[in-house]
């Protein structure tokens, strides 16, 4: 019946999308956006999708937070029909708008998204309004990977070797591949017997079919430039590629889409609720065991209990959070607030960031043919919805190659990359200045100054995003008040350490280089030269100038963790074990991106579903 329901929806919805897209000429984003009411899609879908709680009621597991860790879990953990298993979510469910790959930046400014954004930073993001730079993070069934740019990307066999070698067993690279396959559905043209992809798991993991003439050149020009063409999810890193996507016939395919939406009306021991948040685990400060938690459902307060364990996958933000709500956190924070302690943790200590620099950008001499939204018409939109998987709409955000390089600073092995460039079709002006802008609190003024002659004349052009892989600086994160509905304070401190301007600066000089090769001085590539507003003192191009642009244009990729750190109960920096558990709490683990140790070389969305399948059969161990 619900499942009638929803389908019914969702062809309404298709209808309205395409009625809406008939009529609108021009800004039809927008004008969709207007006409859907994402928010309004969003709550009718999710009340046809709920569980509501009962007040006591128990289940085996409780999964606090649905994004890639948390429904890899409830599919797994009901994969046992003896156990029950409750999901809850603090968002809603996907819409139409969730699927289009091309808008992912968009969805920043929607509901789907919590919103928070870091403390007045004193070294970077100084393009941005106060200093504040943005930090989005997925609220809807699905999470992070219902808003996020598809990239998928595991990681270098390092880091995982590190891991295990910082004493925590089980997750060197050997042992950790096997739960990356396990979740993989690949579709990648010459990759068909690649021992490194599996073709049937639940996650699809696609080439992208729209491509850019730029994109083209790009990947000419990189190997002109010396970088090897690899597929930088296979046996080495090192080199570029084009970008492989979490998408399914070039649509989003989220955890959402792979995990949960497949089963939900087939298994009666998951419960799923969307819209709730949950505020608290209960911990028995005497037996030091999680019982369950405390969540809100429309304004009420309800207690639910796990008879087996509760998991806390509500990332790397809210994970930790939850955990000081419920007494597990720093003592000197937890008595700020007025949070009895149960169990004295560095949750929060730590935290590390992938910080990039937005640019350079380049004009070419293309005409109309990269990535522009002012491009996108009603025939386009039609053909999508009707499924072709090559309009632009599929493209991810405008990501379309990854390269892994060494600069001439790193201390790093020969086979593990310090930086990556991303190479995307477009920039701020791609969009108009509607969605990027916004989605990063970039100032009008950078924007008008530097951007708008780019919407004006819409000349073709692309940017590269730089980013540094291991940074030095380490931020932290806090709370200022017991209120679980108040967001807790997060100071990334980007950029404290002058090496990682050093890096940045090393890896634009290194793209331009690219830009200098043949098959990209093809297309007439050339810099896009307009100062940054803020660092004009400099001349355009110089160390300095770059220096200036590194900590104005400060964009961070989203990769926070270490929040909830995982490592041996010695290691003072820890809050779980190799097991995920939390030291010192029974029945508790935390299953997300925060247990990640350190910085990985690699976007993180990838080693979130990791986490949640090897943790799935951690569990399974444990009980069965
Ligand atoms: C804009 C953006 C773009 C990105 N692009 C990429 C990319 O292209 N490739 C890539 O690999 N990575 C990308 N990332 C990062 C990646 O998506 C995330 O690291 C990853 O999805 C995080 O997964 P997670 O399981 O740790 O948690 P999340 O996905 O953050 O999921 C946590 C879930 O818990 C819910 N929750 C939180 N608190 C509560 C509560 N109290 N009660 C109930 N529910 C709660 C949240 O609503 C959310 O649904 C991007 C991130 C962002 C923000
Ligand atoms: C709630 O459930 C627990 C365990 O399932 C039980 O011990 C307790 O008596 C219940 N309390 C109420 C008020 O129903
Ligand atoms: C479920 O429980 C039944 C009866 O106790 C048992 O025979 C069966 O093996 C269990 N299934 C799993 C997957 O554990
Ligand atoms: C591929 O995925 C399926 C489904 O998860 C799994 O059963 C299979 O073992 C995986 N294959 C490999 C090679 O890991
Ligand atoms: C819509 O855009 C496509 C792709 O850019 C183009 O081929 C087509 O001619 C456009 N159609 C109209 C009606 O403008």
């Amino acid at each position: 019946m619900h499942e009638l329901c929803n389908w019914l929806l969702r062809f309404l919805i298709l209808a309205a999308a395409l009625v809406a897209t008939s009529c609108a000429q021009s800004s039809q984003t927008q004008h969709l956006q207007q006409v859907l009411g994402i928010g309004l899609e969003n709550l009718i879908l999710s009340t046809l999708y709920n569980d509501a709680p009962r007040q006591n009621a128990s289940y085996d597991f409780i999964i606090v937070g649905a994004g890639p860790a948390g429904c890899v879990l409830a599919n797994r953990l009901s994969e046992n029909p003896n156990w029950t298993v409750y999901l809850i979510e603090a968002g809603g469910v996907e819409g139409m708008f969730h699927q289009m790959p091309v808008l992912a930046a968009y969805l920043q400014g929607t509901h789907s998204n919590w919103g928070y954004k870091s403390t007045p930073q004193k070294r970077a993001c100084f393009g941005m309004y106060n200093n504040e730079c943005f930090l989005p993070r997925g609220k809807v069934l699905g999470g992070t990977s219902s808003i996020n740019y598809m990239i998928y990307n595991r990681g270098n066999k390092r880091d995982f070797d590190r891991w295990a070698a910082a004493g925590n067993k089980g997750w060197s690279y050997a042992e950790v591949l096997p739960y990356f396959l396990k979740s993989e559905a690949a579709n990648l043209a010459g990759l068909e017997d690649s021992p490194y992809h599996n073709r049937t798991g639940p996650l699809s993991v696609e080439d992208v079919q729209y491509r850019t003439p730029a994109v083209h050149a790009y990947l000419k020009g990189a190997q002109q430039a010396g970088h090897p063409r690899t597929d930088y999810n296979g046996e080495s890193q090192i080199g570029a590629s084009y970008v492989q996507a979490n998408t399914l016939r070039g649509r989003r395919h989220s955890a959402y889409r792979a995990y949960i939406e497949p089963i939900r009306y087939q298994r009666k021991n998951l419960h799923i609720v969307t819209m709730t948040r949950v505020t608290r685990v209960l911990i028995d400060p005497v037996t030091k065991r999680a019982t369950g938690v405390e969540l809100m459902y429309r304004n009420k307060y309800y207690k639910v209990r796990a008879r087996k364990e509760v998991i806390l996958s509500a990332g790397a933000f809210n994970s930790p959070q939850l955990l000081m709500l419920s007494g597990v956190g720093p003592a000197d924070n937890l008595k700020a607030i007025g949070v009895p302690i149960v169990k004295e943790l560095p949750v929060g200590k730590l935290l590390y960031d992938h910080m990039c620099h937005f640019g350079p950008t380049f004009t070419v001499n293309t005409d109309r043919q990269l990535l522009n939204i002012a491009h996108l018409n009603s025939t386009v939109v039609k053909s999508f919805l009707l499924g072709n998987p090559t309009t632009m709409l599929s493209s991810i955000g405008g990501v379309e190659a990854l390269t892994f390089f060494k600069v001439p600073s790193s201390k790093e092995p020969a086979d593990m990359p310090d930086m990556e460039i991303i190479t995307v079709a477009g920039s701020l002006a791609a969009d108009q200045g509607t969605a990027l802008k916004q989605g990063a609190n970039f100032k009008d003024e950078l924007y008008d100054k530097v951007y708008r002659p780019l919407q004006v004349s819409r000349q073709d052009h692309f940017s590269f995003l730089i980013m540094q892989f291991h940074p030095k600086s380490v931020g932290r994160m806090w709370l200022h008040n017991r209120n679980p509905f108040e967001w807790p304070r997060i100071n990334p401190k980007y950029f404290r350490n002058e090496d990682d301007v050093q890096f940045m600066l090393e890896g634009i000089k290194e793209a331009i280089r690219i830009t200098q090769t043949p098959a990209m001085q093809a297309l007439g590539t050339r810099i896009h030269d307009i100062p940054l507003p803020g660092c004009e003192q400099h001349n355009f191009g110089t160390d300095d100038y770059w220096r200036c642009s590194i900590r104005t244009l400060s964009y961070t990729l989203h990769h926070q963790v270490a929040t909830c750190r995982m490592g041996p109960e010695s290691d003072p920096s820890t809050v779980v074990n190799a097991e995920l558990k939390v030291h010192g709490i029974k029945h508790l683990r935390v299953v997300d991106t925060s247990i990640i140790p350190f910085p990985p070389t690699a976007h993180t969305n990838a080693a979130s579903y990791m986490i949640g399948e090897k943790a799935a059969d951690m569990i399974r161990g444990d009980w069965q």
